[in-house]
């Protein structure tokens, strides 16, 4: 199992949704953040999502799946991200090594999906 983690820019949370859910990953946890990159938060013009000092506004998607669905899950990350741009985001991608339903005590690759 693996933990992904991506933090891309809030204008294409629903583009990346959309295909995260053609391809059946509906399981999903979202989080608006604060971030910076290698530009050290200095927003482009027309990405000011500026909220606090250096910190730019940005969402930050958690995905727990079973090592199959990896590269539908980033593929479909990359599509809905990716415009070409500075701060379009990264994904970070994690070893699970557990996973445990708390209604029924199932674990591992049966209790993440
Ligand atoms: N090494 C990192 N550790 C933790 N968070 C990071 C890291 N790199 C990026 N992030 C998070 O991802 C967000 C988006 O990063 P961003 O897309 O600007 O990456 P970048 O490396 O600066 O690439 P680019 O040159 O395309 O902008 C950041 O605002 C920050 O929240
Ligand atoms: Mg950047």
């Amino acid at each position: 199992m693996k933990y992904i983690i991506a933090v891309i820019q809030p204008d294409r949370l629903d583009p990346v949704l959309d295909l995260l859910e053609k391809k059946e990953i509906h399981l999903v946890t979202v989080s608006t953040v604060m971030g910076r990159g290698r530009q050290k938060g200095i927003a482009t013009v027309y990405r000011s999502h500026r909220e606090a000092g250096s910190l730019l506004r940005k969402v930050k998607l958690e995905i727990a799946v079973n090592d199959a669905f990896v590269d539908a899950t980033v593929n479909a990350i990359l599509e809905g991200a990716r415009t070409g741009q500075i701060g379009d985001g990264k994904i970070f991608i994690l070893d699970l090594p557990q996973c445990i339903r708390v209604r029924t005590g199932e674990k591992g690759g049966t209790a993440i999906g």
